[in-house]
């Protein structure tokens, strides 16, 4: 564990690789990692089950208030989520929740509360942080800002090697339409968009294994 209270940020895309890339920087450090689009899948999930509305912000909002969500630390230092104490981590990877997860995270009022609980986790512990908004919007003073990218082609064939590896039947070509509307509402929605911050490290992570990205964003932790 660092000696002091560490916040390193990284986000970027969809299957530009950010969450292997910070599992294992987090391991790397010693610390935490948490990914925070498990949040908004885990609150998707829940509404699909109770079969509420997404699209009416108040209602998900309510939602999103009463669900308990929590973080469950494994032994490499991944926090898996859970929904009102189980656990939840593989039931929020579905292609509906997927496809679904915009509606969560272009409300503003369900962003407010996940941000606020991510932030106060950022408190109590040190932390690689994955998402879209963590060096903008959550952690604007991090240490350390990434926003980790690469090429669409890469990163969809990235997302369907590991969709086909995880058992899931997928037509390439609605993937490729899924991410790019994916990209697209990331890109503009008004609240939380997928954004650079301004003192963030670009790191482009095309052609790259994880462990090469990992090692290139350590270079610039350890020259500090
Ligand atoms: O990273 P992941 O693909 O699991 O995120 C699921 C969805 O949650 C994304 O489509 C993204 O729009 C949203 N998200 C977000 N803010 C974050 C992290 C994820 O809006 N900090």
């Amino acid at each position: 564990m660092p000696a002091k209270h560490l916040i390193i940020t990284l986000d970027g895309p969809a299957g530009a690789g950010k969450s292997t890339v910070a599992k294992s920087l987090a391991r790397r450090l010693g610390i935490s990692y948490m990914d925070t689009g498990s949040m908004y899948r885990a609150i998707t999930l829940q509404g699909l089950r109770q079969k509420i509305n997404l699209a009416d912000e108040k209602v998900l909002a309510a939602l999103a208030r009463r669900t308990k969500l929590g973080f469950k630390k494994r032994r490499d230092g991944t926090l898996d989520v859970t929904i009102n104490g189980k656990n939840a981590s593989r039931a929020i990877r579905s292609v509906a929740v997927t496809n679904h997860t915009f509606y969560a995270a272009a409300a503003p009022k369900v962003r407010a509360i996940l941000v606020a609980q991510q932030k106060a986790i950022g408190r109590r512990q040190s932390l690689v942080s994955d998402g879209r908004d963590q060096g903008t919007v959550v952690f604007p003073k991090a240490q350390y800002k990434f926003y980790v990218d690469a090429d669409f082609e890469e990163r969809f064939g990235r997302r369907l090697r590991e969709m086909r590896a995880s058992g899931k039947t997928v037509d390439p070509k609605t993937l490729r339409r899924d991410m790019q509307e994916r990209d697209q509402k990331d890109l503009s929605r008004k609240v939380g968009p997928l954004k650079k911050a301004k003192d963030a490290i670009v790191i482009d992570s095309t052609g790259l294994q994880v462990e090469q990205t990992v090692d290139k964003i350590m270079k610039y932790i350890q020259k500090a």
